[in-house]
């Protein structure tokens, strides 16, 4: 394989998911680039940097040409992952050729240029981009299945919070997320296979000038909360820039602006307190995690007050 992977930048970010159990997951990588690259018939091997947790390499199959091997992190979260691609068959999502859940490994088409949205300097445009994407994406209807939803999401990082104790200021924002949940499901009742993650660094750019969804979580939801984490992203930030993007958005996508801020309030909200979960290295790191949960719930809170 032409690059080797930085094992220590790997190492610290897979550390604050797998903890104890890093040097285990990375011991087993170049056994099993050895094993697809033999099955799968893969060239050219080359570890991809990027900002997140999984590890990536770009490669060449005989077979399908220009790939992506995607190594992730143990989890349930790789079986829905691989079952929404599926789902979508290309449709705004990227193709997945092939998969191996036993190693938690999947081979993807690459998309080329694959610029994030990022790129896209002008946040009104990135809006603007978002906005279309979401309006002509075929939401696929779906029974809950094996996947979760956010009340389901909300409720499971709830009773962690709760059984490590002294979490009350964290869990007033994650009750309120509860309660606003509740409050558009009332009028948004419908049962889709969405995203779940759906924001900028995993929006890229295709040879066709739009943009390619990768990278899903699988959740079956009503599509009111595919915008929030997109938003969310684009925080810290003004107010005014958050009004601005959802005032360009919401008629587009035909959802009036005070819902968006619900969604938005509830997937921040629940965002946050997942980061909670991660593995700490000290009581201090922990702490200053938590007084920043506080203040990213409070300010997205403040669109949901003033109204
Ligand atoms: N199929 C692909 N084609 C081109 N680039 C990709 C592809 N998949 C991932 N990438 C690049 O790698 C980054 C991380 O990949 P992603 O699947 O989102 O990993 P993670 O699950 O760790 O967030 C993406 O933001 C993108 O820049
Ligand atoms: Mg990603």
């Amino acid at each position: 394989m032409a690059n080797r992977f930085d094992y220590k930048r790997a190492r610290e970010g897979i550390f604050k998911y797998m903890g104890a159990e890093t040097d285990g997951f990375l011991s087993r990588v170049d056994g099993l680039i050895e094993k697809y690259s033999q099955k799968w018939q893969l060239t050219d091997l080359n570890y991809m940097l990027t900002d997140t947790v999984n590890l990536l390499f770009s490669c060449k199959s005989t077979l399908h040409g220009l790939c992506v091997l995607k190594m992730c992190i143990p989890g349930p979260e790789v079986a829905t992952e691989i079952n929404c691609i599926q789902a979508y068959n290309g449709q705004g999502y990227v193709k997945l050729w092939d998969y191996d859940l036993s190693d938690d490994i999947l081979l993807l088409e690459r998309i080329e240029p694959g610029n994030q949205m990022w790129d896209v300097q002008d946040y009104k445009e990135r809006a603007r981009l978002m906005a279309e994407l979401i309006k002509t994406l075929p939401f696929i209807k779906c029974p809950q299945g094996e996947y979760p939803n956010y009340k389901i999401w909300m409720e499971g990082i709830h009773k962690y919070l709760t059984n490590i104790g002294g979490m009350e200021d964290v869990l007033f924002y994650l009750n309120e997320a509860l309660r606003l949940y509740s409050e558009l499901k009332q009028q948004y009742t419908r049962s889709c296979l969405l995203h779940g993650d759906m924001h900028q660094e995993n929006l890229l750019l295709n040879q066709q000038g739009s943009y390619t969804i990768i990278d899903p979580k699988g959740v079956v939801d009503d599509p009111i909360m595919e915008t929030a984490r997109f938003l969310n992203n684009e925080l810290p930030c003004s107010k005014k820039k958050i009004q601005e993007m959802v005032a360009i958005m919401a008629p587009t996508i035909k959802v009036p602006k005070d819902d968006m801020h619900k969604s938005m309030y509830i997937d921040m909200a629940l965002g946050c307190c997942w980061t909670l979960e991660e593995k700490f290295i000290s009581q201090e790191s922990f702490e200053k995690a938590k007084s920043e949960v506080l203040a990213d719930c409070r300010f997205v809170y403040e669109f949901i007050l003033r109204h």
